[in-house]
């Protein structure tokens, strides 16, 4: 089949949708406050999926159900909810041990793993991802949570113990911050959510968690194993719209920690409602404009495998990913015909269907946006390289391979967060290392090439511009244990699993002037295990 008949049957007519590719429309109408599953009787928000059923008229968005429409007097229950349950760091949660805690992060994990099948159908539908995807998405969030405990053992372990200095003892640990704002981003709605909630929660802080804008549904099946697992009011959920239901919450001053997986714009718009914003912890994962550099020696065929997984992976819905490519001009005739090639033989489909690489797109008026972009390119001299390049069906759009980008263009600086891969000729490194300085970004680069002297000669700047260089290999968030963190619009905070730790936690300590009757004040508070802080229980 050719791609525009492949593009033309991608979607189904609706019966099609059956045995285990079906999914019965998900009506959420519980939400948890201070320890129950509360009954909403409110307004609803509709889910529509990106997964499109051929009706006359063209492909039409399945709905998939709908979810609680939450306003500000909701949220802030909620947030009392937290606050009560942080009670200022004398809960039950904020004053338990480091091994209590670990214990509770642990039974919810189990819990969370008899629900994979549920929740990986769910990022299917709601989001697009495939399969093996969205499979990987919620293992390495399990695996994350397993980690982020092994981390946490170690931390402890080296802060149970007294330090002797100039006449003072100490005994300095991590402490929690108070009530953490948790939102994650829709392309990686388990995953990026987990990745600050876990943190925050193991540090012993009490946590809203606010759903992205797609991606809410799959949190259902997970809210009786919050439940369960925590003390009351540490977990509770926020659904709806994000725009009417967080403003108010900082407006309040009782959020602690903004952790924000979004927009700066967003960010900065939330940070400047907390009446004292410098009481507020942010962590922050922002825009990106991850640029790939072809050098003229590269090995085409692994920058191209690179890059094109860099770029297309969930059709270019990554932070992470490669979102221009500039090519030496004496390369990059022989590199776009490549990718082109490469790309023209990339499966095509719906998520289930396992020898697919590219799905629709979840967000509402994206593809007209997308190809806003393109046409832009367009106008000012740019083609399209690849075959049905930009082509749309319904929700899906076909990637377009644009080239040559110029600065005059949109591509050129916008985050296209989509599946169009602009490339750049160049002819001098100065020009794309000019492009990195000049840019509002600073998350990654990827640089392709063999000459170990002109490598290094890249990587010394560009270290100082970004916050990982990649070499022959596309941007990433992981491993895990790497710290995830950008320079300038892309990011406040460092993500790995053990900076998570630090970043949702403050150092304090214990002190006593090294005096006899100060001594025997610690030495029994130690022997008869009064504190949970003041303590040298070592977690094996
Ligand atoms: O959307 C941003 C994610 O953190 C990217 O993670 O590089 O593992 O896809 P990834």
């Amino acid at each position: 089949m050719n791609i525009r008949d492949r593009i033309d049957t991608i979607f189904p007519p609706q019966e099609q949708f059956a045995g285990r590719n079906r999914l019965e429309p998900q009506e959420v109408r519980e939400y948890l406050v201070n320890g129950e599953l509360r009954r909403w009787e409110g307004a609803t928000q509709e889910v529509f999926s990106p997964l499109c059923a051929l009706k006359p008229d063209g492909p039409e968005r399945v709905r998939i159900g709908s979810f609680p429409l939450m306003a500000e007097a909701d949220a802030l229950s909620a947030l009392e909810a937290a606050a009560a349950a942080y009670d200022n760091g004398r809960g039950k949660w904020p004053t338990m041990t480091v091994a209590g805690r670990i214990a509770h992060v642990q039974g919810f994990a189990a819990r969370m793993k008899e629900r994979r099948e549920e929740v990986v159908r769910l990022l299917m539908w709601e989001i697009g991802k495939t399969a093996a995807d969205a499979g990987k998405e919620f293992d390495r969030t399990v695996a994350y949570i397993a980690d982020t405990i092994d981390a946490l053992k170690e931390l402890d372990r080296v802060s149970s113990r007294f330090v002797i200095e100039q006449g003072i003892i100490g005994q300095i640990r991590r402490a929690p911050l108070g009530v953490a704002l948790c939102m994650g981003p829709y392309n990686y709605p388990l995953n990026e959510t987990f990745t600050t909630l876990i943190p925050a929660l193991i540090m012993g802080n009490t946590v809203l968690l606010k759903p992205p804008r797609h991606g809410v549904l799959l949190f259902a099946p997970l809210l009786r194993a919050f439940r369960d697992s925590f003390p009351p009011g540490v977990v509770n959920t926020l659904f709806g719209s994000g725009r009417t239901i967080t403003p108010p919450l900082m407006r309040t001053g009782r959020v602690d920690i903004l952790a924000f997986i979004g927009t700066s714009g967003a960010a900065n718009a939330l940070h400047k409602e907390h009446p004292k914003p410098h009481r507020l912890r942010s962590v922050l994962g922002l825009e990106a404009k991850n640029p790939a550099i072809i050098l003229p020696d590269a090995d085409l065929h692994v920058a191209v495998e690179e890059c094109l997984a860099g770029s297309l992976t969930f059709n270019g819905q990554r932070c992470t990913a490669i979102k221009i490519i500039f090519a030496h001009e004496s390369v990059a005739e022989q590199f776009l015909a490549l990718f082109s090639r490469t790309l023209s033989a990339v499966g095509i489909g719906l998520p289930w269907d396992p020898a697919v690489m590219l799905t629709p797109l979840p967000e509402p008026g994206k593809t007209v946006y997308l190809a806003g972009l393109v046409d832009d390119a367009v106008r000012h001299g740019a083609r399209v390289m690849n075959e049905e390049g930009g082509s749309v069906a319904g929700t899906y759009f076909h990637p377009a391979l644009v080239y040559p980008v110029t600065p005059r263009m949109r591509l050129y600086t916008e985050e296209q967060f989509g599946p169009v891969v602009p490339v750049v000729p160049f002819t001098d490194t100065a020009e794309p290392v000019r492009y990195i300085e000049e840019s509002d970004y600073g998350q990654q680069v990827s640089i392709f090439g063999r000459d170990p002297q002109l490598l290094a000669t890249l990587i010394d700047p560009l270290v100082n511009q970004v916050s990982r260089v990649n070499i022959n290999s596309q941007c990433q968030r992981g491993p895990d244990v790497f710290p995830f963190t950008g320079r300038k619009d892309s990011a406040v905070g460092t993500l790995s699993v053990s900076d998570a730790l630090r970043a949702f936690s403050i150092r304090t300590l214990v002190a006593a002037k090294e005096s006899e009757p100060n001594k025997g004040i610690i030495a029994d508070i130690v022997r008869e295990h009064r504190s949970n802080f003041l303590s040298t229980d070592f977690i094996l």
